[in-house]
């Protein structure tokens, strides 16, 4: 059957999802970044999860061959972070506040949610590579988290 590849991706938009900015450092120990919904939890014992990553990234390697990641879960007011780390921009990380996890991966100031992962496993899918994180640490606070749905940002509108 030929996919009309448009459609398929206004298809896959129909499913809501949260937000996330998946971090790790390059071979310099620079921190890089992208904005991803494509997070998936997987398994409790042992606890991992999972990101798609086009493999039209240029730090593509960086993810798939190094240490690990962290997954940064958007809190609602977190719009403007989402868009950064979707953006062509130099230094995504310029004039913001962040630390390092305890894996050495950036954590934004301020998320909903955090895990702290070494890679798994890098399996290729197609266009994108599922990368599987084992988690290490994780961390939840008392936050809204931000929506995705159809291409549009959405927040719950009520108290968590
Ligand atoms: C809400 C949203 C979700 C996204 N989800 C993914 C994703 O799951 N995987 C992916 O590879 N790119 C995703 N992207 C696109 C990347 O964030 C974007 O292409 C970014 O520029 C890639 O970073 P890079 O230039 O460092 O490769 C998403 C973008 C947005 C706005």
């Amino acid at each position: 059957m030929e996919i009309d590849q448009q459609k398929l991706r206004q298809c896959f938009g129909a499913f809501m999802t949260g937000v996330t900015i998946v971090t790790t450092t390059d071979s310099h120990d620079k921190p890089i970044g992208f904005t991803a919904n494509s997070f998936t939890s997987v398994s409790l014992t042992p606890p991992m999860l999972l990101v798609c990553i086009d493999n039209g990234s240029e730090n593509l390697n960086a993810y798939i061959k190094g240490r690990g990641f962290a997954v940064n879960v958007l809190a609602s007011d977190q719009q403007d972070l989402s868009s950064r780390f979707a953006s062509p921009i130099a230094d995504r990380f310029e004039g913001i506040a962040w630390q390092n996890s305890a894996l050495g991966f950036p954590i934004f100031k301020d998320v909903a949610a955090s895990f702290d992962c070494t890679l798994e496993q890098a399996i290729a899918a197609g266009d994108h590579t599922i990368m599987l994180g084992r988690i290490d640490n994780f961390s939840s606070a008392d936050k809204l988290g931000l929506g995705y749905h159809r291409g549009q940002y959405f927040t719950r509108g009520d108290t968590a």
